[in-house]
């Protein structure tokens, strides 16, 4: 079923203030020599993105009462994650754009070595934010957050998936690994992020696999749409340029199944996302207006 969107666009914005401040106090102030690889991380990880992943694991941690600062922290770890991601995915190397959440990419602004550092330090930083004992006082629930983090960044989680889409240029995909891909690249930390609220709050067996399940739909329906916005979008809306899978003829959902069949399939697995948080009460609302959220999207 469909939930409404209108609590969820005020309960995002206010989550996008939240992060500017806590992503803000966890990075270092540029001082010194090595200033300007601070600088470019802040460049990199404040004042843009949506936030769908800091929401999630903000969203996943009040399902069981975890205190929101600390929340607030492990999402901030995921989002330095993503931007890294980010800065590194712009890349002359990879996807080659000038443009990122609106304004000039990390390369662009300032240079493509210091774009590499400072991805490399947003990566490093999120695992020295996760193991400090201001995230958590147990050192097994922090230990906890780092490994499962670091699956889902690394060779057999994001960066496997990065690499998989580097070869989707030249080597034909068929749908299982298209959804594999897919899978690595983007549903890895978007599922971390679901599961990082779980940990936080030592949540049951049973809460903590509705959560897998729903952020496996949710993260495919996401890059499906993400696909989609790729050849249908406007660039000015989304902050980013369109039409770049196509020009380096980058298998994807939209290329194997059609536009049309593509929207169809993200619909479905957004509506069946919802179904998995059946065991939870109304504080899973937002989660669920999400789904819609995610398939509709413009941005
Ligand atoms: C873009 O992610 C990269 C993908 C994994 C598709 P988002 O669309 O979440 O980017 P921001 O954080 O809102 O800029
Ligand atoms: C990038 O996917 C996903 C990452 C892990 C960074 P895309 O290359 O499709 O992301 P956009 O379209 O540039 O945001
Ligand atoms: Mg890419
Ligand atoms: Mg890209
Ligand atoms: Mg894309």
């Amino acid at each position: 079923m469909a939930h409404p969107l209108t609590a969820l666009e005020p309960a995002l914005a206010e989550t996008a203030n939240f992060m500017d401040e806590a992503i803000a106090s966890v990075l270092p102030e540029a001082s010194g020599p090595e200033g300007r690889v601070i600088e470019a991380m802040r460049y990199a990880a404040l004042g843009g993105g949506k936030r769908l992943r800091a929401f999630l694991a903000l969203q996943c941690g009040r399902l069981f009462g975890v205190d929101r600062r600390a929340m607030g922290r492990v999402a901030a770890a995921i989002e330095c994650v993503h931007a890294y991601s980010l800065v590194h995915d712009d890349l002359p190397a990879m996807d080659n754009d000038e443009v990122r959440r609106g304004k000039p990419t990390v390369h662009k602004a300032y240079d493509e070595a210091t774009a590499i550092l400072a991805g490399d330090a947003l990566l490093t930083a999120a695992f020295g934010i996760l193991a400090s004992h201001e995230t958590h006082p147990d050192p097994h629930v922090r230990c906890d957050l780092v490994v499962k983090l670091a699956g889902a960044s690394g060779a057999h989680g994001m960066v496997g998936g990065q690499m998989m889409d580097m070869s989707a240029q030249t080597q034909d995909f068929d749908l299982g690994g298209i959804t594999r891909l897919q899978r690595l690249k983007t549903g890895a930390l978007i599922a971390f992020s679901c599961d990082a609220g779980a940990i936080m709050g030592r949540a049951s067996r049973e809460a903590r696999h509705a959560l897998a399940y729903y952020a496996q739909d949710l993260g495919l329906a996401f890059q499906i749409t993400d696909d989609l916005l790729d050849l249908e979008g406007d660039p000015a809306t989304l902050g980013k340029a369109t039409a770049k899978d196509n020009t380096a003829g980058k298998a994807t959902i939209v290329t194997l199944l059609g536009v049309e069949r593509a929207r169809e399939q993200a619909q479905r697995l957004a509506a069946q996302s919802v179904q998995h948080l059946e065991i939870f009460d109304e504080r899973a609302d937002l989660l669920r207006a999400l789904s819609g959220f995610v398939v509709a999207r413009r941005h």
